[in-house]
């Protein structure tokens, strides 16, 4: 398979998962029609009481900078959170907030981490793991996941990959760039796995609210001997539609939030204090604007799915987040290749599985983060370059 029409500021990057998607968001920008199925932000409204409390903590001057790991009622709520919805046994120490889920990443590795300390990671994965982790010294170790097992983590597979530099294995559930769900039956076998071999889990629950076809989401660190060996990460970015407050969260020992928050101190110091308000006015406020987007979302996925068996693409069984994991290669060209063509083509921007791992040539990572008429149109400007390939090769 050649790479040769795909230029060369995608080619100098197309084996590389963040630089790719960076390179093709880029191109992209030069197209004013492209409809953008690539990003993982939600493209609706955060919700109106968000914005209200925003306007009101600005309007009193209530915008002083907060405590390096924020403000004590947001870490109290968030606390009661995972007290209710994970089942972690904690407290406001144990809780910090982070500048989105992606700086808690990075914070907790650059804690974590001595050099050469490897970390087990699922493939595919979120490339942004690779970067946290090699800042930081570490040495990202991949447990093989696959299609026929809807990118489910196997304990067996995890316990294989431990090596005496194992220190830690990420989790998470569910999935982006898969879609896919650690099941609770997996995450209590991989619990007895990480306490036998004394391993720390990091646990990116992001996507935790938005699961489908009645899949649970499930917490690891709820389960015995668990919360005192995990980190668990979350944010408001996708819950509430809220990616650009930039807040994350995160959920660990105190002596560990303690040395985080040392980190983040020297680093950026606290999330802006309105991102802060914003996030209190999320977790006390009506849970229905979180039902609101799930409904939505289901139906989006409902008419993205049948949109691309209709086309004789398959994807593995989407139980949460917001990707269809698309097998393309009965198209006979290498995703990276095929990613360039439907967007010069067609205008549809779609990350190639390459974004997520070198191993994923055969995938199309497609967002649902579009209004429904235009994932029909994004699907209608798909298929005549999907059959025009699939026939030439
Ligand atoms: C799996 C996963 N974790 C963490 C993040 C970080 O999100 P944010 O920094 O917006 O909280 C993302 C964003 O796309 C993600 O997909």
């Amino acid at each position: 398979m050649t790479a040769s029409n795909i230029p060369e500021s995608v080619r100098a990057v197309a084996a590389d998962g963040t630089q790719l998607r960076y390179a093709l968001m880029e191109l992209s920008a030069q197209y004013p029609d492209a409809i953008a199925l690539g990003r993982g932000d939600p493209d609706l409204a955060t919700p109106p009481h968000i914005i209200e409390a925003v306007k009101l903590a600005v309007r009193d001057q209530r915008t002083a900078p907060t405590p390096v790991a924020g403000m004590t009622a947001l870490r109290e709520a968030l606390a009661h959170k995972f007290q209710t919805d994970n089942g972690l046994p904690v407290d406001a120490d144990n809780i910090m907030l982070t500048t989105g889920g992606q700086e808690g990443l990075f914070l907790l590795m650059q804690t974590l981490l001595d050099p050469g300390d490897e970390v087990l990671v699922p493939d595919p994965r979120y490339t942004s793991y690779d970067e946290a982790i090699e800042s930081a010294g570490g040495r990202m170790v991949m447990i093989p996941t696959d299609h026929e097992d809807a990118f489910n983590l196997r304990p067996e597979a995890v316990e294989s990959a431990i090596t005496p530099r194992t220190k830690a294995l990420l989790i998470v559930t569910p999935s982006n760039p898969t879609s896919g769900i650690v099941t609770e039956e997996r995450l209590r076998g991989i619990a007895e796995v990480a306490i036998k071999h004394n391993l720390i889990v990091i646990s990116d629950e992001i996507y935790e609210k938005f699961l489908y076809d009645g899949w649970k989401h499930f917490s690891i660190g709820s389960l015995p001997g668990m919360a005192e060996r995990t980190i668990t990460l979350n944010g408001f970015s996708k819950t509430y539609a809220m990616t650009g407050f930039r807040c994350g969260f995160a959920a660990a020992p105190k002596n560990f939030i303690r040395a985080m928050t040392n980190v983040k101190a020297v680093t950026t110091g606290p999330v802006a204090t309105i991102s802060q308000w914003a996030g209190l006015a999320a977790l006390n406020g009506p849970k229905e604007p979180i039902e609101t987007f799930h409904r939505i979302y289901s139906e989006r996925r409902r008419l993205m799915m049948d949109g691309l068996l209709s086309m004789g693409l398959s994807f593995s069984d989407p139980r949460g987040a917001f990707f269809l994991w698309t097998n393309s290669s009965s198209v006979g060209i290498h995703a990276t290749e095929l990613s360039y063509l439907l967007l010069k083509e067609g205008r549809v921007l779609i990350f190639p599985g390459t974004g997520f791992g070198e191993n994923w040539g055969g995938y199309l990572r497609i967002s649902i983060l579009q209004n429904t008429d235009l994932l029909h149109e994004a699907l209608e400007r798909m298929r005549p370059i999907i059959n025009r390939y699939r026939a030439a090769h």
